[in-house]
C-alpha cells in the first residue's frame, strides 16, 4: 500500500548567517498526492526539489506549514517515531546511488533490514528476492565497482524497496545515467507503482524523465507553477 501525502502551505527558510538575510527555498507550497500515485517534481537547479523531498522524508522540518503522511503531521512525530518513519515508511533513492563500496549487492540491500533488527537469514532472503525483482538475481555477489551505473541504481532501488516502504522518494535518480539506462530505471519505478502500489515522488530537472510520471508538479523559485 502506498502513502497519502498532503503538503499544506509549506515554507522553508535557510538562514544565511549574514545580516539576518534569510533565503526561502520553499515559499508556500501546497499539494496532495494519492496513495499509489507516481508524481514528478520538475524544476531547475535550486528551485527547492531536494528541500521538499527532505521534508517528505522527515529529514528536515518546514519553517511553517504542514506535511501530512496518511493524515499524520510529520512534525508531531516523536524522535523514535521519526526514526521508524525513516526506516520503514519513506525510503530514498539518490543520484549517486550511495551504495557502500565494501559490500556486495546482497549486503547493501540487506543492510536496512539488519539495522531494523531483522534476523540475518531472513534479511538475506528478502534482499535476494528484492534483487530478483529489479532484475539483478545474477549480481547478488557483485561489488558496486563491478556493476554498471544502471545496475548500481537498481541495487539502490532494491535497497529502498526491501523495507516495503509506502513512500519512495527519488532525488534525480537518473541524473548520473545515460538516457536509455535512465529510462529503464524510470520504467522500473513505474512498475513498482503498478505492482506494489508504492507512492513515488521523483525530483528531476529533466522534462523527459518527469513525463514518465503520472503527474508533474512544476517547481520554480520555491513555488509551484499553475
Ligand atoms: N542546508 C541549506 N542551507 C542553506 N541553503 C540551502 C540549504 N539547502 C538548500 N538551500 C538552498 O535552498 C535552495 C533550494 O535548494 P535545493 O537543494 O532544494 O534545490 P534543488 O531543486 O534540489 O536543486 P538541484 O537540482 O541542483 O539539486 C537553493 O537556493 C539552496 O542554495
Ligand atoms: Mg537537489
Amino acid at each position: 500500500m502506498g502513502a497519502r501525502v498532503e503538503v499544506e502551505g509549506v515554507r522553508k527558510a535557510f538562514g544565511s548567517g549574514g545580516e539576518g538575510v534569510v533565503s526561502e527555498a520553499l515559499a508556500g507550497v501546497s499539494f496532495a498526492i494519492g496513495s499509489g500515485e507516481f508524481v514528478a517534481l520538475l524544476g531547475p537547479s535550486g528551485c527547492g526539489k531536494s528541500t521538499l523531498l527532505n521534508l517528505l522524508g522527515a529529514l528536515d522540518r518546514p519553517t511553517s506549514g504542514r506535511v501530512l503522511v496518511d493524515g499524520g503531521d510529520l512534525a508531531l512525530l516523536t524522535e523514535p517515531g521519526r526514526d521508524l518513519y525513516r526506516r520503514r515508511t519513506a525510503a530514498t533513492v539518490f543520484q549517486f546511488f550511495n551504495l557502500l563500496p565494501t559490500m556486495t549487492s546482497l549486503e547493501n540491500v540487506a543492510l536496512p533490514l539488519l539495522l531494523d533488527g531483522v534476523p540475518p537469514g531472513e534479511a538475506d532472503a528478502r534482499a535476494a528476492s528484492t534483487l530478483a525483482e529489479v532484475g539483478l538475481s545474477g549480481k547478488t555477489g557483485s561489488y558496486p565497482w563491478q556493476l554498471s551505473g544502471g545496475q548500481m541504481q537498481r541495487v539502490a532501488v532494491a535497497r529502498a524497496l526491501v523495507v516495503s516502504p509506502a513512500l519512495l522518494l527519488a532525488d534525480e535518480p537518473t541524473g548520473n545515467l545515460d538516457s536509455r539506462t535512465g529510462a529503464q530505471v524510470l520504467d522500473l519505478l513505474g512498475g513498482l507503482v503498478a505492482g506494489r502500489g508504492v507512492t513515488i515522488v521523483l525530483a528531476t530537472h529533466s522534462a523527459d524523465a518527469a513525463a514518465r510520471a503520472g503527474r508533474v508538479l512544476s517547481l520554480r523559485d520555491g513555488l509551484l507553477e499553475a
